[in-house]
């Protein structure tokens, strides 16, 4: 595959990365995971916003994030993309600090720009049969509002929920459910739809603000509230959203089983509307 690579569209395995870059020694940068349909990016403003939101945060300076756009049209060409569902990944880090130091590097240092695009992996029987998840203690930093590379609290956790055979861990903090280590979470309770509020504890997903409208706009009523731990067995349905899940239903947590192991019903309003919008051009 193509990628982009410092100002250079250059083969994936011909990329070499510093060992004195600050991604590699500091975890110091952010991401950004964009999807594209097969005719558009899906909320691409929305991604480059929170990009934008990262690097302000993490104070770091790169002059040509305004190209990020055309860079990523011409992955998706370069490709061979153009037609197909594909996932964009957007990475900047600070740069080089050689020798190793905490302290920022000179002013003039340039930031690590990696950009790739690949094919979406297929995730049907997921999104039609639903998955299981399981829970774990919430062990992040309390920036979660920001999406920086430093994921190893979301590595560990999302490698559990594989040996126990499960789709996705979602973290708990101090009885509050907060959000999966990749997605979003929501339940459903008499009908309302809850998510967790945005706070430096969850990361304010792009699905989550497409899943809201849509509850809006097919009348779903909605709370933006914790849902507690010790609350899962009055929820009828849970759903795990994010740009590679879209809106994948829950149908079991731990060992309690969701709504038979059945799909809930307004998990399926809400995915056929999800996937309406989606792919509209
Ligand atoms: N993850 N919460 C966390 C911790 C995430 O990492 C993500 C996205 C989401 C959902 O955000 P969005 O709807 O904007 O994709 C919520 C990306 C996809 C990833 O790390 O691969």
């Amino acid at each position: 595959m193509i990628i982009y690579f410092n100002g250079q569209y250059i083969d994936e395995d011909s990329c070499y990365v510093s060992p004195y870059d600050r991604g590699f020694l500091f975890s110091d940068g952010i991401y950004e995971v964009v999807r594209y349909t097969g005719k558009k990016f899906f909320e691409f403003d929305s991604h480059f916003t929170r990009l934008d939101t990262g690097l302000n945060f993490l104070k770091i300076k790169f002059s040509q994030k305004d190209k990020i756009p055309d860079i990523c049209e011409e992955l998706i060409k370069k490709n061979d993309l153009s037609d197909k569902e594909a996932l964009i990944y957007i990475q900047i880090t600070r740069g080089i600090s050689k020798p190793r130091n905490h302290i920022f590097p000179d002013m003039n240092t340039l930031p690590t720009v990696f950009i790739n695009a690949t094919l979406l992996p297929k995730h049907d029987k997921e999104l039609e049969n639903g998955v299981n998840i399981i829970l774990d203690e919430d062990i992040r930093w309390s920036r979660c509002n920001i999406k920086t590379i430093s994921l190893i609290p979301n590595v560990l956790a999302r490698q559990k929920a594989k040996e126990r055979n499960a789709a996705e861990t979602v973290f708990v903090r101090e009885g509050f459910i907060t959000e999966g280590t990749h997605t979003n979470f929501c339940g459903v309770n008499n009908g309302c739809l809850f998510t967790a509020p945005l706070s430096n504890y969850v990361l304010p997903g792009v699905t989550r603000k497409v899943v809201l409208d849509i509850c809006k706009k097919i009348n779903i009523p909605f709370k933006e509230e914790f849902i507690k731990e010790k609350d899962i067995k009055l929820f009828e349905e849970f759903m795990l959203i994010s740009t590679t899940m879209d809106v994948t239903p829950v149908i079991q947590i731990e060992n309690l089983q969701i709504n038979n192991g059945k799909p809930g019903m307004i998990t399926g309003k809400i995915q056929k509307e999800y996937f309406n919008i989606l792919n509209s051009v």
